[in-house]
């Protein structure tokens, strides 16, 4: 019998994608076999870059990878992820506050769907300090935000 594909979605904003992110998707995609980076169009959150401008500007980043699949979507995480056949979640840690929200993040998603795992992978250290209100704020007064 053929071992069943381990297929990970990596849920974000991505407002814009970040080299960070980016850190996490090149090493993430050594473990699955099928890495979905799923873009949440989270209304919510009011981004400043469209749904499909942050398709765009990642699919530009991940052409490299032959297993990495770029989507948009509009719905509950867990219901999306289900969809897709896949069974794990990838979320990248950074400092001590992203493990609160993170924590809380996993157990109710896993409330919603118990069969789903999240796992965490440690940001590398030049990127702890890296998100994404940050590269719009330097960018927006002009400073360099290619950090
Ligand atoms: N390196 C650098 N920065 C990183 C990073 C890394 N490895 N990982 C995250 N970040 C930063 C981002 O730049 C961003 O910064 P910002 O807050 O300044 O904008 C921040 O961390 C988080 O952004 P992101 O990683 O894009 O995720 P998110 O928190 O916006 O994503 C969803 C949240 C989309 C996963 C969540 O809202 C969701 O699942 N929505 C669907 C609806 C749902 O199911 N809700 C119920 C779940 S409780």
């Amino acid at each position: 019998m053929a071992a069943s594909r381990r297929i990970c979605v990596y849920p974000g904003t991505f407002d814009p994608i970040t080299r960070g992110h980016l850190d996490i998707i090149d090493r993430g995609v050594k473990l699955f076999d099928l890495l979905v980076v799923a873009v949440a169009e989270s209304p919510g959150k009011a981004p400043l870059f469209s749904a499909q401008e942050r398709l765009a500007m990642i699919r530009e980043e991940v052409g490299r990878h032959r297993n990495v699949k770029v989507e948009s979507f509009d719905s509950l995480l867990m219901d999306y992820v289900r969809n897709k056949g896949a069974n794990i979640v990838l979320r990248g840690l950074r400092v001590m506050s992203d493990f609160e929200y993170e924590f809380q993040m996993a157990l109710i998603n896993r409330k919603l769907d118990p069969s789903i795992e999240t796992v965490f992978m440690m940001t590398s250290d030049n990127y702890a300090p890296v998100s994404s209100r940050f590269i719009k704020e330097i960018a927006r007064y002009g400073g360099d935000e290619r950090l």
